[in-house]
């Protein structure tokens, strides 16, 4: 099951003529397990792709097919229910947020999905308290919350749907160190305790060396690269994937450039540093 693309193709209407804003991808992700990130610069298809995960997008070529609904669907059929099954937070997901207390805001996806009042709320706070929103907020409005929180009250909105796959627009974008941080071992959590499949778009090369195992390589709308992320970094055409290395490997380069120490390759800085004491004797 999890999703399948299989030649996918999609133009928006009325952009550019036969302008395809991804082309011909075709991949697998797993129902559980995987941590996959997707890179690519800007306006390279990272979006569109995954409005296609959850059916937001259906595509205009080839066929997408999401734990076995194949898409674009048979007239009359309902796709609806895919939008739980695989919970989408957009990019900047806190302008989406519009009830007037954080608890109804964050129950609208399960009220949405037929939950009853009750389970809707049971829902909601479960969710959250994963992502550290406390009872006392409840009954605030999500306007009047710094823009850290307003991003977590908007992924408890999706989480309370309970989707199977969580794939995340750029989820850290516009937050400082720590909000990236805490939001990033939300995460990771989700991941470890539930096997959950998470799928991240961003344009930080050091949360893909700390989170991901897989990455998925967009450049100009074509899936250039599907594979771990070690085999990414030392890609011999890894150059021409316009792309940053993670901060830990160009210090490593550095060292061996300008300084003639050579060490082996280390993407995060967590392994790079106990490579480093371990080398070092300390
Ligand atoms: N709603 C739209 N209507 C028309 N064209 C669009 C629309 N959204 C995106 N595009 C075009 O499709 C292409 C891919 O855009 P997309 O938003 O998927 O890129 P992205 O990789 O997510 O970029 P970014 O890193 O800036 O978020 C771009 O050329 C973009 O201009
Ligand atoms: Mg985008």
């Amino acid at each position: 099951m999890g999703i399948q693309f299989k030649d996918v193709s999609y133009a928006y209407r009325g952009y550019k003529v036969n302008y395809d804003a991804i082309g011909h991808i075709t991949l697998d992700i797993k129902p559980k397990g995987e941590f996959i990130a997707v890179v690519g610069h800007t306006g390279s298809g990272k979006s569109t792709l995954v409005q296609h995960m959850n059916a937001l997008l259906l595509p205009s070529k080839g066929n997408v097919v999401i734990f076995g609904q194949n898409l674009p669907p048979k007239k009359n059929e309902k796709i609806n229910y895919l939008r739980q099954k695989v919970g989408l937070v957009f990019q900047f997901p806190e302008y989406q947020l519009f009830e007037e207390t954080i608890l109804k805001d964050i129950m609208f996806g399960p009220k949405n999905f037929k939950s009853t009042e009750a389970e809707a709320i049971e829902k909601a706070k479960r969710a959250a308290s994963v992502v550290g929103i406390d009872e006392t907020l409840y009954e605030q409005s999500p306007f009047r919350i710094s823009g850290g929180q307003m991003r977590r009250v908007a992924v408890a909105g999706i989480l309370a749907m309970e989707p199977e796959i969580l794939v995340l627009d750029e989820p850290t974008r516009g937050l400082d160190p720590k909000g990236r941080k805490d939001l990033m071992a939300i995460f990771e959590e989700i991941h470890e305790k539930e096997d959950k499949t998470i799928v991240m778009i961003t344009h930080d090369m050091d949360l893909v060396a700390a989170y991901a195992k897989r990455v998925i390589v967009l450049d100009n709308g074509r899936l250039v690269f599907d594979g771990p992320k070690e085999k990414l970094f030392e890609h011999p055409q890894f150059e021409a994937f316009h792309l940053d290395l993670p901060t830990p490997l160009k210090i490593l380069k550095h060292l061996e450039k300008e300084v003639g120490l050579t060490y082996k390759p280390h993407y995060d800085y967590h392994s790079l540093l106990s490579y480093l004491k371990e080398v070092h004797h300390e």
